[in-house]
This record gives C-alpha cells, structure tokens and sequence, in this order.
C-alpha cells in the first residue's frame, strides 16, 4: 500500500467521520430520464444523486488510479470522466475513493485489491483502470465511490452499466446513474457536486 501524507488522512478521516444516515437523508428526488444515449446527467442544478455504501466500504484505501497488479479477474476496463459543480465549472482536486467486486462479484474485504482514492487533476478530470465489475446475488453490475471537493461535503454514490439484464431486478439501480458506454473497455460518467 502507498503511504499517504498527513493531510490525506485527515481527508479521508473526514470521510469516515460522515454520518451516513444523513447523507442519505439528502437523496435527490429522481430525475426524469428521456432513455437517449447519454445518460450522464448534466450540470444543471441537479447534483450526482447519492446512493448506500453498502457493507463493503473499507476506510484508508491507497492513493492510486490503476488496479491492474491486483491481478483480479474480470474483462479490463477504463472508468474515466470529469467532477464539475452545479454550474458546470470543473472541481479540481476531488477526492474520489472507488471500490468494486471483481468479475466474479467477489470482494476483497481483507485487503484493498480493487480498492484506492485519486484526486482529479486540474481540470477536474479522473481515470481508473480497472476491471469490469461482476455480478452477485441481489445486485447488478456497478462500481461504488466516495467523492468529496475540496472544502465540500462527502458524495457517496454508484455507477451502473447500460443495458444490464439486471439493472431493472435492482431496486437500488438508478438510471441517471448509468455511465456512458462507448466501447467494452471504456466507460465515463459526469460527476455533480454542490459547492
Ligand atoms: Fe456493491
């Protein structure tokens, strides 16, 4: 694992110490959606809805942005995009902390195999590089992330894939979470947060 400098932890302690219930006590009223090819909500008022953690959330991830030497299994894949605010200024500097199950839909919930924080560069952009998430019992195809601007408050939320069989046996899937998929190896979302 990388060593993280002091003033990381401290972000990420911030983090932890969020209380959960009333982030979710703020979940953004669904929008509607047309069902086009880009469903990656715009910058228009509406921040990235939020969404549970789920039980699989470990604190302390490493920084980093490539989980290749994992050697999890599953089909390779990019996530990329862009954090910008509500009145579409890319936010520069966001913490974002991805997890997600292998292709199997297998966690590690011991170490930090598939598990790490970035922070957007200077044009609010990120890139991971990772594997194509599974399935298991109960959920469809996702990835998890925790977000915070600098100086904002923590985003917790997930991505989805369009066109999941699963998606509509979901009841947490939301399609305005849904990435935009360009090819098998590539997806990219628009994150929205308040500043
Ligand atoms: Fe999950």
């Amino acid at each position: 694992m990388a060593e993280q400098s002091l003033p990381r932890r401290r972000v990420l302690a911030g983090m932890v110490a969020l209380p959960l219930g009333a982030a979710l006590a703020r979940l953004a009223p669904a929008r509607a959606e047309s069902g086009g090819l880009s469903p990656t909500p715009a910058c228009d008022d509406h921040p990235t809805p939020e969404q549970t953690e789920g039980p699989y959330w470990t604190p302390n991830s490493p920084e980093r942005s490539d989980f290749t030497s994992d050697g999890a299994p599953g089909e390779p894949m990019t996530l990329t995009g862009t954090v910008v605010d509500t009145a579409c200024r890319p936010v520069p500097g966001t913490l974002l902390d991805f997890w997600h199950c292998d292709g199997n839909g297998v966690y590690d919930n011991t170490g930090y195999k598939l598990r790490g924080h970035q922070f957007t560069d200077g044009n609010g952009a990120f890139r991971l590089t990772t594997v194509k998430p599974g399935l298991y019992p109960g959920r469809t195809r996702h990835f998890h992330v925790k977000m915070r601007p600098p100086g904002g408050q923590v985003l917790t939320t997930q991505l989805y894939f369009p066109g999941e069989p699963a998606n509509r046996a979901d009841g947490i899937y939301r399609p305005e979470l849904e990435m935009t998929v360009s090819d098998p190896g590539h997806a990219s979302f628009t994150f929205v947060v308040k500043k």
